[in-house]
């Protein structure tokens, strides 16, 4: 697309929300901080508006949108029907990053809903992120501020790289706390399904349903010809340019395996600098909590496309708790190379 916007980097205050807001209201996009990752923001009711987001991050347009309120009150134009164990759901997680699909109402435009008769309901707990919607008045569809592909920008800086001259600015919330998108659920009878791993763990869940089920897509690749329970797990995401692979060993077997590859124009994603003992090849560490590593791991894949590395070798990290959503994300910015020692 043509790049024709001056793109202000506004800082976070009351002013500055109020001019996003005003932008918002004309129908523009909006860089907007979230305490998952940054997201681009524009009036889920307007098709024109929703529009936008498809052309700024060149997003198929079967892929649907999450619609962010900032109080319950919102959310009856939204969805048309509120399971008992949704009600439950909101109450325990609510502001924060969880994602329910429900069956949505005519007043969300088909584009915002990808095609599908449900929708994406969130709300965030950022700040900056519930002001701008109570100041825009109206629920905001925002996907992660990526280009579509690339991995989610966790910094504004992020997001301009990505978008600038595509959209008029960006709200600068500084880093983002848990730096992967939000846990997104469905509901089916009496249990929750996992679509999509985040923040909040199927342990977490399970003080709200017993039965938390994870979709099979969470875990395997979706072919193109499959169904996918959510459109977002058969695209190519979160890939830095650099061809990544994860290595599924110890710290000993990776620096083994390490030592026996051409790593010319190689970088290391590890836990920790010890991971790298003896080892000269450039390396991003993202610490050894799930945590830790959910909140580094944008960021060190986009850091490995500043380095220029063609290939990135990182750790396979533990698929518990919070550790699940690492994986999810990692295993597809390695297209599914997994390398088993
Ligand atoms: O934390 C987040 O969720 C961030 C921030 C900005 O809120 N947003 C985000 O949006 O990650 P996006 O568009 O990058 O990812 C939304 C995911 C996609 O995989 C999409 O397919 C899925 O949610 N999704 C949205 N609506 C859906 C629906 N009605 N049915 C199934 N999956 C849906
Ligand atoms: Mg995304």
């Amino acid at each position: 697309m043509a790049l024709t916007f001056d793109t202000e980097l506004l800082d976070d205050s009351t002013e500055s929300i109020e001019k996003a807001a005003e932008l918002i209201k004309k129908g523009e996009l909006i860089g907007m901080p979230t305490e998952t990752v940054y997201g681009l923001a524009a009036n889920a009711f307007s098709p024109q508006a929703v529009l936008k987001i498809f052309k700024a991050k060149n997003r198929p347009a079967d892929n649907p949108l999450i619609v962010h309120i900032s109080d319950m009150s919102m959310i009856s134009d939204i969805a048309a029907e509120i399971p008992q164990l949704a009600v439950s759901c909101a109450k325990k997680f609510w502001p924060g990053p969880l994602t329910m699909i429900l069956p949505k109402t005519s007043k969300i435009p088909e584009i915002t809903s990808g095609g599908l008769p449900t929708v994406g309901v969130r709300m965030p707990s950022h700040p900056t992120a519930l002001a701008l919607i109570n100041a825009a008045g109206v629920p905001l569809a925002a996907p992660s501020a990526n280009l579509s592909g690339s991995p989610s920008p966790t910094t504004a800086e992020d997001v301009m790289s990505d978008m600038k001259g595509r959209i008029p600015a960006v709200i600068n919330g500084g880093e983002c706390e848990a730096g992967v998108e939000s846990t997104v659920i469905c509901f089916t009878d009496d249990a929750i399904k996992i679509l999509r791993p985040g923040r909040i763990t199927k342990e977490m869940l399970e003080e709200v349903s017993p039965e938390v089920l994870i979709d099979k897509g969470v875990m395997a690749k979706v072919e193109n010809s499959e169904p996918a329970a959510s459109p977002g797990m058969k695209y190519k995401h979160y890939s830095p340019k650099a061809e990544v692979f994860m290595i599924d060993g110890t710290a000993e077997q990776f620096r083994h395996y390490i030592r026996e590859q051409d790593t010319r124009d190689a970088l290391c994603i590890v836990f920790d600098s010890s991971d790298m003992k003896g080892l000269q090849i450039p390396f991003i560490t993202i610490g050894s909590t799930s945590e830790e590593q959910a909140h580094g791991l944008f960021s060190a894949l986009r850091s490995a496309d500043k380095h220029g590395a063609k290939v990135v070798y990182a750790r396979c990290p533990s698929i518990d708790g919070v550790g699940l959503a690492v994986y999810n994300r990692l295993i597809r910015a390695a297209a599914f190379r997994v390398i088993t020692l």
